[in-house]
């Protein structure tokens, strides 16, 4: 019997982070995309820098991976040095944008009341939006995970509807596990998908919960997704690390 969560098309990200030139990022996709051509079962994007995104949006036309922006701003445009607008992602055919990053959370004060404002202008602008949320290891240890999952997800959903948040993908990457090796169990992954999908349904509604696509991040290689996908709540992977060499990364996408 096909059960609901059928109806969420898994999708692998990877998150190339301030990695690769645009030449660098061009060689990637040249091995890459034979690797995973005519791969149907689950989505694939990468969020290379913003100065390789035009030159791998160009490159993917036609071809069954998508890509998007590590990040942007909320407003179209103005006096904001160093930023990237909606409009300005639009007019290169960039649909999808990754927003509360940790890394931006932590290095460059990065806050939810931002990430509300960005994933509202996504909305505005048809761009699909990835969200990340997560906790501190001192959070886990102290048994706030479930209280900063859900302040953090209350904060960044204020004031959206389910009919608006009907494409959000929501990225659950735990701080401890990003880039540190240590990958999240199946199960503690498991349980945290859980907590935010109970708090989607009470942010917007239980169909929006039910429909939105979860994915895990932190420390994903070709060694542990398989296990990751198997658990019932994941549905799909935000990889950094591991989606640098295309190898890794189309064994990755093809998980058994
Ligand atoms: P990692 O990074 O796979 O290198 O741990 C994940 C991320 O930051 O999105």
């Amino acid at each position: 019997m096909e059960n609901s969560s059928s109806m969420r098309k898994p999708i692998i990200v990877g998150n190339w982070k301030m990695y690769k030139t645009p030449k660098e990022s061009l060689a990637f996709l040249d091995a890459f995309l034979p690797l995973v051509a005519g791969h149907e079962r689950d989505e694939i994007a990468l969020f290379p820098t913003i100065s390789s995104l035009g030159y791998v949006l160009d490159a993917l036309a036609g071809s069954n991976v998508r890509a998007g922006a590590q990040n942007m701003h909320w407003l179209d445009e103005g006096p904001y040095t160093g930023e990237t607008s909606p409009t300005m992602l639009m007019s290169i055919g960039c649909k999808h944008v990754l927003l509360g990053h940790s890394e931006q959370r932590l290095y460059f004060n990065e806050s939810y009341d931002r990430v509300n404002l960005k994933l509202k202008a996504a909305i505005n602008h048809g761009i699909t939006p990835v969200v990340c949320v997560g906790e501190l290891l001192a959070e886990r240890q102290d048994g706030k995970t479930e209280e900063v999952l859900r302040d953090q997800l209350r904060t960044a959903m204020n004031n959206i509807t389910a009919s608006e948040a009907a494409h959000l993908v929501i990225a659950y990457e735990p701080i401890w596990a990003i880039g540190t090796g240590s990958t999240a169990t199946p199960e503690i992954a498991a349980e945290a998908h859980a907590i935010i999908r109970h708090q989607l349904a009470e942010c917007c509604t239980p169909t929006l919960a039910e429909n939105t696509r979860i994915l895990y991040g932190g420390s994903v290689k070709p060694e542990n997704i398989s296990s990751l996908m198997q658990q019932d709540g994941i549905d799909g992977a935000l990889v950094g690390g591991a989606s640098l060499a295309a190898a890794n990364f189309a064994a990755i996408v093809k998980y058994a």
